[in-house]
């Protein structure tokens, strides 16, 4: 139905710069106005190369659309030489933002830097100047392994002073270091970290530190103080490319972390993860403009394409960001400004049952950059399968297994997107239900099997179990954003987030399609479904692919 899809395969709604390499989401603020967002970029080539990185630097007034501003910093200086990396945006008194970040500098070692708006009456920002006296921390004397790095936004302490965390390997252990200062030039560091993994996490990237109201969904701000009604996040990076946090309460005297879930552990890997796909080194900070918290994170490329394409690397959309009434789980649900690229919409006007091995093509939109939104209805639990235990701690592996095209009992049910004619392409977000002991368990997948004919393509499985009982509520809520190369799901409401990148080669030569499927043995109801095609929005300059009127 005539879409063009250049052959670069960019992306309609999700920020990238016009060209090159990024990589995490570095500094975003509200500031006058005015979105700011910056990112490791490499403004030389479509990979990290060597390292000698940039902060990208675009602005927006509403999170959607985007233009591309210089460079806000570049490697030029002794301390920085060898890479710009990544750090956060603070608003200092008076309104001037600084920006602290780790310098890869001439000696290969990491440090942290700062720099300031040189005019902070420009409404865009569109210089930085770093002082002569950086570094402002140097690597301390006990790091080990050179890992030091990525400075958290500083917050404010009841004494005036500013706080800022960083991510060190102190002895071979992972942990994040508290850092304190009067003029954001002298720092100095405080006796107990914030955090100390266990062996296992010799290096932390990332970190985050950040309130969050115990009740409802609005955002506080970074110096807000643990207290009645408010508590704090812990959000960590690990090498092995997954980010974790664990809600918990800041100690602001002791300047230390004492977390809710104290049963997970010190190791990361077992706290709770915003994004049970393909995201990193996420980074959210406070819109006073709408009184919440918004999350942006890194989606790598996954073919290994990025050199043929000319560029590499996506942020997942924003996501407003709060914590669930259970108190342990943040829920992620994209920006409402989304809404203001929707364009055709597509639904069903009733309730309709999919039986089993019914597929249903919710035609009439572009479906290769969409908004979906399902509710699935189960009339029974009945003909759940037994879940075999050892599953439990593998909900990838329990998706690959019994993935998409596995008959089951109830489920598998949900959407096949970016999926061709035939269907010999697509990818199937869906759920499944389980009889685990004398309760049931949902399982929510994202199955790449299908998702490209293309070698080369990581066809992976992503998988988890969802925080719902499903014998009281039988409802299931899905919502996923679509965008060419991009599939970013939430189940439940937001609790449960999923993000996989696909490399299809049907859009190529052939529009792409979208369906509702069951391959369960017991029907389910699709109570309500909606779907948008969303517009292409303004991104950095760049060419996007585009829907034709
Ligand atoms: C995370 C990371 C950070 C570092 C940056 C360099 O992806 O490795 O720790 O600051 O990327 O680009």
């Amino acid at each position: 139905n005539g879409i063009e899809h250049p052959s670069n395969g960019r992306t309609a709604y999700h920020f990238q710069p016009a060209k090159n390499w990024q990589n995490d989401p570095n500094g975003p603020m509200y500031h006058n106005g005015i979105y700011h967002f910056f990112y490791q970029y490499n403004p030389r080539e479509a990979t990290w190369g060597d390292g000698k990185l940039s902060w990208g630097h675009s602005v927006s007034g509403d999170l959607v659309n985007w233009a591309a501003l210089e460079n806000a910093l570049d490697a030029t200086a002794h301390f920085d030489i060898n890479g710009c990396y990544s750090g956060s945006a603070t608003v200092l008194e008076g309104g001037r933002p600084a920006i602290l970040y780790t310098g890869m500098n001439a000696d290969m070692e990491q440090v942290q830097n700062v720099a300031f708006a040189k005019n902070p009456s420009d409404p865009l920002l569109r210089e930085w100047e770093k002082p002569s006296c950086n570094p402002v921390i140097p690597i301390p004397a006990d790091v080990t392994g050179n890992n030091f790095r990525d400075p958290t936004e500083a917050w404010r302490g009841r004494d005036g002073l500013w706080r800022v965390g960083v991510g060190a390997e102190v002895g071979g252990l992972g942990s994040i270091l508290v850092f304190r200062s009067a003029d954001f030039l002298r720092w100095e560091r405080n006796a107990a970290p914030l955090h100390v993994s266990s062996q296992q996490i010799p290096e932390l990237e990332c970190p985050d530190l950040f309130p969050v109201a115990e009740q409802g969904t609005v955002g506080l701000d970074v110096s807000t103080p643990s207290g009645p009604g408010v508590t704090h996040v812990l959000k960590l990076s690990d090498l092995a490319r997954e980010d974790h946090y664990m809600v918990g309460r800041y100690d602001d005297a002791a300047e230390t972390f004492l977390p809710g879930e104290p049963e997970r552990g010190v190791d990361c890997r077992n706290w709770r993860r915003f994004d049970h796909g393909h995201l990193y080194a996420s980074k959210s900070f406070y819109d006073a403009r709408k009184k919440r918290r918004v999350l942006w994170a890194w989606v790598d490329e996954t073919d290994g394409g990025g050199v043929a394409r000319g560029w590499a690397g996506l942020q997942a959309f924003p996501r407003a960001m709060w914590l669930d009434a259970d108190g342990k789980r943040l829920v992620q649900w994209p920006v409402e400004e989304i809404e203001t690229l929707r364009r055709k919409r597509v639904g069903l006007e009733r309730a309709t049952e999919v039986e089993a091995g019914g597929t249903k093509e919710i035609a009439g939109i572009v479906s290769s950059q969409a908004d979906v939104e399902v509710v699935f209805e189960i009339p029974n639990l009945e003909e759940a399968e037994t879940l075999d235990p050892k599953w439990l701690l593998d909900t990838p592996g329990l998706c690959a297994e019994k993935g998409a095209s596995v008959h089951g009992g109830v489920g598998p049910f949900g959407l096949l997107v970016m999926a061709s004619g035939d269907l010999e392409e697509h990818t199937a977000v869906f759920f499944r239900v389980f009889r685990h002991l004398d309760t049931y368990k949902v399982l929510m997948c994202t199955d790449l099997t299908k998702s490209s004919t293309k070698e080369g393509v990581h066809k992976t499985s992503y998988g988890a179990f969802l925080d719902v009982d499903v014998e009281k509520d039988k409802f299931l809520s899905l919502r996923t954003l679509i965008d060419h190369t991009v599939v970013e799901s939430f189940g439940d409401g937001g609790r449960t987030c999923m993000t996989a990148r696909v490399y299809p080669e049907h859009v190529a030569t052939s529009s792409t399609r979208l369906y509702v499927f069951n391959k369960g043995t017991c029907t389910v109801k699709v109570s309500k479904l909606e779907a948008w095609e969303l517009a292409t929005a303004a991104m950095n300059g760049g060419a996007s692919g585009s829907v034709e009127p």
